[in-house]
């Protein structure tokens, strides 16, 4: 497991994942019902973007750096806005959240949070992040079986799939995981992660998904056309069972970002499979 994300922290995938992330849940705890969510790939929780691996790699400048940088920051990426700013206050820090901290910030004392990760050092960093939340576990196991050993228990479920994609079997387990948390609660939410090279492999896994769901959401934003697939081209949110409330800011988003951030060529594309 080499893969670090702090390299990616922040990046324009970071952007749209995590702007449709706090959308998601803020439709799902907007009734008086427990959430329980389960991140399978947590990270580390939070990111110095200051830090060596952060600079080395430039993506956060790319990325939420350039939404700071407006004088009018879109009303869809307000409430990523507002924590990057909560946790760092006026000391101009360059902290910033991963999914384990948006997810803790959004949740309530009634709701449940497992966040699952391999890396040792890593799983350090989660830990410590999620002390100060009572509702959230931190766990040194494999996300994809967690999810499916734990999905159903104590009230709706949330599962957020985000692998790095450094095995080839990711776009299998993905499947198998929604196959799995579907059996345990029916009426489960489950948004996934995935980077955009070729088409192909793309629409693979989308057809491999219709045969457990007739209810998904492909949200793809293309930074640039996907004729190399040796680059990745952009990344896709796809999401099963998404509140139909949510579709507004899963469209503004990931069209923003690819007007903004893309090179000729750029598209968002929304569709239900
Ligand atoms: C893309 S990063 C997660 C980023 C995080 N979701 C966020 O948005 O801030 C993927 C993480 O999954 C971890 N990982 C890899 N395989 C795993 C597995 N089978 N179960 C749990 N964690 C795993 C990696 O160590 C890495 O930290």
């Amino acid at each position: 497991m080499n893969y670090r994300h702090a390299f990616h922290a922040g990046n324009f995938a970071d952007l749209q994942k995590h702007t449709i992330v706090l959308a998601l849940l803020k439709a799902l705890t907007a009734g008086e019902a427990p959430l329980s969510v389960i991140d399978t790939h947590a990270g580390a929780g939070a990111y110095d973007l200051g830090g060596d691996m952060a600079r080395r790699s430039g993506e956060a400048a790319a990325g939420i750096g350039r939404l700071l940088d407006l004088d009018a920051v879109p009303a869809v990426f307000a409430p990523l806005v507002a924590v990057v700013k909560a946790l760092n206050g006026d000391g101009g820090g360059a902290l910033y959240p991963g999914s384990p901290l948006l997810i803790a910030r959004s949740l309530r004392k009634i709701d449940r949070y497992t966040a699952c990760e391999l890396r040792p050092d890593d799983f350090d960093s989660l830990r410590r992040t999620l002390a100060p939340y009572a509702f959230a576990q931190a766990v040194k196991d494999d996300g994809y079986a967690t999810a499916a050993a734990r999905a159903g228990k104590g009230g709706r479920t949330f599962v957020l799939i985000d692998p790095p994609f450094e095995r080839s079997d990711d776009y299998a387990q993905i499947v198998a995981t929604t196959r799995a948390v579907l059996a345990r609660d029916k009426q489960a939410v489950i948004a996934a992660w995935m980077p955009l090279k070729d088409l192909e492999t793309f629409d693979a896994f989308m057809r491999a998904m219709e045969t457990v769901t007739n209810d998904a959401l492909a949200a793809e934003l293309r930074l640039r056309p996907l004729t190399d697939p040796m680059k990745m081209n952009g990344c896709a949110m796809v999401m099963v069972g998404a509140p139909p409330s949510t579709e507004g800011a899963i469209a503004e988003a990931t069209t923003w970002l690819a007007d903004n951030l893309g090179e000729a060529g750029a598209k968002a594309r929304i569709w239900r499979a």
